[in-house]
């Protein structure tokens, strides 16, 4: 999806040519300020208690005389910060997104005049508002009326080029999205081939597809061994972006792309098995952030990495006790097939030492226990180095998409002891988000490196059932505050 927001400078919100006004409210919000209309209808619902200053609070009017907007929604904000504005913005789309409107004006009737953090926020929240996945579902609604979308604030440069990169990260997060809501019959690691073809053809980025062949005569024994039992041909994808000088070193992504994961011999029980076509959410974020990285022009190289396959039970597969060599040299005794995350992951890791990077960051839905350690909302992040770790915790906070910082005491490397190989690829299953984490890092001693475990971020289940995008903002805000 591609939509533009325009700036409109509007001192007085009657004039406003919208059919439709969302205006973000709350605690020092002057109704009267607002011109009689909409000054007495807030005033009315607050006093007779239809809206409260509380989160996710809004109210919807319809038709209200002496407003040209023939919708109006306010919209609740518990302070001032970007957190809260956005939660306001989310609930006020919500009331609207499924309705007639197609022109949406957005204002703040916050003390606090509209900053670019906001706008660049708004631009995320209007792209998550208006994705439907459509894809599989000729039935789903057809795409949003919403078309248009105006902000009305002082329409500083500083807001203008933020809400241009809230629409790049949008861009990237929709897409992210599409890929990884696609079912595994159809995402398949060719279809992420082709998705990074286009990609790369669209906006002018370097691509280079790795087959079998390569792979094998690279000696990637690890990814190797997890493709084998698929008819599935793997793909292992290198995307480049140049916005630096050639002998500039690049930063690099790895992203899982595993595009079902049965756990492979050794089986996943049944129930939710199907959520494992989201096991590629890893490389569906490597692909957002690269479209989003393209669109914005940073002067900063970029790598993308992402072995993809499918984990797959079958005659061929790889079996619990295999032994087999990884690009690195190392070899693993591969003890549970269903840790195949790690292992397609650690050949990457060792590919990407042929950048000289400045940092690498794999990104990966890589274990339940981090979904039991943190729940929904914060990505695992892993990382040695303690500038690069605080440098992805502030994107992640900038960009409102949150992560936390895990642990990677040796001591926790003791469980990955083998009889038969250098490292077992599992270890205990007591904090199995970190042994995964050590696993990685045993592959990464060249560079600085970070790892972002987003098993519990990158999709929703239950009614809501879908991919979130996670984390294409983190990971644009990270390059872009890399190149300045
Ligand atoms: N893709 C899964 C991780 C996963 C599981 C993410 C459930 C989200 C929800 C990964 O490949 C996996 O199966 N990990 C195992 C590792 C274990 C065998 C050490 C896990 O977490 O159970
Ligand atoms: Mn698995
Ligand atoms: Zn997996």
């Amino acid at each position: 999806m591609d939509f533009k927001i325009q700036v409109a400078e509007l001192k007085d919100l009657r004039h406003v040519q919208a059919d439709a006004l969302l205006l973000v409210v709350g605690e020092g919000t002057s109704p009267e300020a607002l011109g009689k209309a909409l000054g007495a209808a807030l005033a009315g619902a607050l006093k007779d208690g239809d809206l409260a200053y509380k989160a996710g609070r809004c109210l919807y009017l319809h038709g209200l005389s002496g407003v040209n907007a023939s919708r109006v929604v306010f919209a609740a904000a518990t302070g001032a910060s970007p957190k809260a504005f956005r939660a306001a913005l989310v609930a006020g789309l919500g009331q609207l997104k499924g309705g007639g409107a197609r022109h949406l004006l957005v204002a703040s009737a916050l003390p606090q005049p509209i900053d670019a953090a906001q706008a660049q926020l708004l631009a995320g929240a209007v792209g998550d508002a208006l994705y439907v996945y459509r894809h599989t579902k000729p039935s789903a609604p057809a795409a949003a009326k919403l078309q248009r979308v105006t902000l009305a604030c002082s329409g500083a440069e500083t807001v203008r080029d933020a809400l241009h990169r809230g629409e790049a990260i949008a861009a990237g997060v929709a897409l992210a999205r599409e890929c990884a809501n696609r079912p595994g019959n159809h995402c398949t690691p060719s279809y992420l081939a082709d998705e990074a073809r286009r990609l790369a053809k669209s906006h002018d980025l370097e691509l280079e597809v790795l087959d079998r062949k390569d792979v094998d005569k690279l000696g990637m024994g690890c990814f190797l061994a997890v493709a084998q039992g698929s008819v599935q041909p793997l793909k292992f994808i290198v995307l480049q972006y140049r916005g630096a000088t050639k002998n500039a070193a690049p930063l690099v992504l790895v992203g899982k792309g595993i595009t079902f994961d049965t756990g492979g011999i050794s089986i996943k029980p049944a129930a939710e098995m199907d959520e494992m076509k989201f096991d590629m959410g890893g490389a569906a974020s490597v692909l957002g952030t690269f479209r989003a990285v393209a669109q914005l022009k940073p002067k900063i190289n970029l790598v993308g990495l992402i072995p993809a396959c499918e984990n797959m039970p079958s005659g061929s597969a790889v079996k619990p006790g295999d032994v087999v060599t990884s690009l690195s040299g190392q070899t693993v005794e591969i003890l549970n097939t269903d840790a195949e995350g790690r292992l397609i992951l650690c050949d990457a890791l060792t590919y990407a030492e042929r950048f000289k990077p400045a940092a690498v960051v794999d990104i990966a839905t890589l274990t339940g226990a981090c979904v039991v350690a943190l729940g929904h909302h914060r990505s695992g992040l892993f990382s040695p180095d303690d500038a690069l770790a605080g440098e992805l915790d502030r994107a992640g906070q900038t960009a409102l998409d949150p992560c936390w910082r895990m642990p990677l005491d040796e001591e926790y490397d003791e469980g990955l002891k083998s009889n038969f190989a250098d490292m077992a690829n599992v270890g205990p299953r007591a904090g199995g988000a970190i042994t995964a984490a050590m696993f990685l890092k045993r592959y990464t001693a060249k560079y600085p490196w970070a790892h972002l475990d987003i098993a519990g971020s990158a999709w929703k289940s239950g009614a809501a059932k879908g991919a979130t995008g996670r984390p294409v903002p983190l990971l644009t805000q990270f390059v872009l505050d890399r190149a300045g």
